[in-house]
């Protein structure tokens, strides 16, 4: 397993950085929104207290004003008592709309905010609204009653505000031959001044958010890449680990394949010297056989009683001699022949069997049945034959005294196949016994009445192992022994390669 490349931490980055941006986004829109509350609070005040002052003013229907310079007579004001002179000084009427441009003035002087009167059917020219004021007021014939944009161009960047202006009672006494009703949007004043004024306020504020973010995404950032390393240096010392402790198992596993090669070897190298010496006996041992024949035969009277049984045993000796080394040269071969496992059914197997153990059955009068039908297997017939012939030979050999030998064979399905038991009612074999009888000259009882040297069972063993099963032995209710062994069903007639290995002998 390969950690995932430097995507992740790039896709952290990214990531970390769409949501800081998104973060600073929300939060200048709000100072923004913030700035246009501010700003429409002072133009909404500005306002009011031109709007107070002007209805005050139209309560009074207009007041006079010495007539001067800045404030001459008004040539729009269609009025008979518009100017009047007391005590030799002219006064002039003052209606609302000239009170607010002289105000207007006054306020422009001061810088910062401006205010104008304004109305889309002015009697006076000057006081035509521009496109901006136009748009305003349309909307307030639509139903608005204020509006509040932040207007920028090339070298201005200024909020504008307006609110409106209704007709009231007060107003009609100028404006009624005008055709105008009660409640109508007369006009409205616009506020103006440069954004800037708000936005010194809120531009500190909007700084530090913005270098707050900028750190937090710092922060952010490198705690992640920091976290990804950490992660990146465990990953690796746990890959490490790993490839280590592969390497180690595979190491054991070479050691062992060696040992079980050489125990191999060494074992091929014993049997091949066992099969040698047993064949190389053979010879001597028949000629020494032979000789005390021809002793026997020709020399028979010369020699005393004593001679005659001394010889007896010789002769005895050297049958039970040949029949130890025919047996370890039938192990032995049991070992080297080579297995071409085919199907076989185990019925025909039996009967081969019986067919070799015709006379011990009829010596011992025993009976063999079968438990159900046989399968079919995957093995060498002639082999099986032996192991059958071997486990049913020793029922016959090891019977109780007291009781006629029953056999029984049977066959029931095993994981690595089908397991064949076959159970007698014989003597039965201790369990401290199960493992040594199945080895070479290892005899269940000493007993001289039963013959035999003691390698059937080791020879079954053999060929079970060679087939690719095991063998054991249960005890068998109420009396006797089950000797069981796996073989491969048929058509798995694979043989296991360790089993093949040894065999190659
Ligand atoms: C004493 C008379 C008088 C009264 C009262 C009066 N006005 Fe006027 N108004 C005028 C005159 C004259 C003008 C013409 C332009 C100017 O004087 O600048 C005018 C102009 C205006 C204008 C500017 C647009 C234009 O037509 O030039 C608006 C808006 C306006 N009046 C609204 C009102 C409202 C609202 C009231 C009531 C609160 C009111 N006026 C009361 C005399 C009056």
């Amino acid at each position: 397993m390969r950690f995932p490349g430097y995507a992740l931490e790039l896709g952290s980055l990214a990531a970390w950085a769409v949501l800081v941006a998104l973060s600073l986004w929300h939060n200048l829109d709000l100072l923004d929104g913030q700035a246009r509350e501010v700003a429409a609070a002072r133009a909404r005040m500005l306002f009011s207290v031109v709007e107070t002052t002007r209805l005050w003013n139209a309560r009074h229907g207009g007041l006079y004003a010495p007539v001067s310079e800045d404030s001459p007579p008004n040539e729009w004001l269609d009025d008979p008592l518009r100017d009047v002179a007391v005590d030799g000084r002219l006064y002039t009427k003052i209606n609302p709309a000239y009170m607010t441009r002289q105000m207007s003035e006054l306020m422009d002087r001061h810088g910062g905010m401006t205010f104008r009167l304004t109305s889309l059917k002015p009697i006076r020219p000057g006081n035509a609204p521009d496109p901006w004021e136009t748009q305003a007021l349309r909307r307030f014939q639509q139903g608005g009653t204020e509006v509040l944009e932040r207007v920028t161009d090339d070298n201005s960047d200024q909020y504008r505000f307006m609110g409106r202006l209704l007709v009231e009672e007060a107003c009609q006494q100028c404006h009624a031959n005008q055709g105008y009703k009660l409640g109508e949007v007369r006009g409205g004043i616009s506020v103006t001044f440069d954004a800037a004024q708000v936005l010194a306020e809120i531009n500190p504020q909007k700084q530090q958010t913005i270098v707050l973010h900028l750190v937090g995404y710092v922060l952010l950032a490198g705690a992640t890449l920091a976290f990804l390393t950490w992660l990146r240096a465990g990953w690796r010392q746990l890959a490490q680990a790993k490839a280590e402790q592969e390497a180690m198992v595979a190491e054991r596993t070479q050691e062992l394949r060696r040992a079980v090669e050489d125990l191999g070897r060494s074992n091929t190298e014993l049997e091949n010297f066992a099969y040698a010496v047993s064949h190389d006996l053979q010879e001597p041992l028949r000629m020494i056989g032979s000789y005390a024949q021809l002793i026997d035969r020709r020399y028979t009277h010369q020699l005393d009683a004593d001679g005659r049984e001394f010889l007896g045993f010789m002769t005895d000796g050297a049958q039970r001699m040949k029949q130890m080394i025919d047996d370890l040269l039938a192990y032995s071969r049991a070992g080297r022949t080579e297995i071409n496992p085919q199907p076989v059914a185990l019925q025909r197997v039996l009967d081969a069997a019986l067919a070799n153990l015709t006379a011990a059955l009829q010596e011992s009068n025993g009976q063999v049945t079968c438990d159900g039908t046989l399968p079919v297997v995957a093995g060498e017939v002639s082999m099986l034959v032996r192991v059958l012939q071997n486990l049913v030979g020793n029922a016959l050999k090891y019977r109780h005294p007291d009781r006629d030998v029953q056999v029984v064979v049977s066959a029931r399905p095993h994981p690595e196949g089908w397991e064949i038991r076959v159970a007698d009612n014989g003597i039965g074999v201790p369990a401290s016994a199960r493992e040594r009888i199945f080895q070479v000259f290892q005899r269940l009882h000493s007993n001289a009445a039963i013959s035999g040297t003691g390698i059937g069972l080791a020879i079954a063993k053999k060929v079970v192992e060679r087939h690719g099963g095991h063998i054991w032995v249960e005890d068998n209710q109420p009396h006797g022994t089950v000797f069981c062994f796996t073989l491969p069903d048929h058509p798995a007639v694979d043989v296991p390669s360790s089993q093949q290995q040894g065999g190659a002998n």
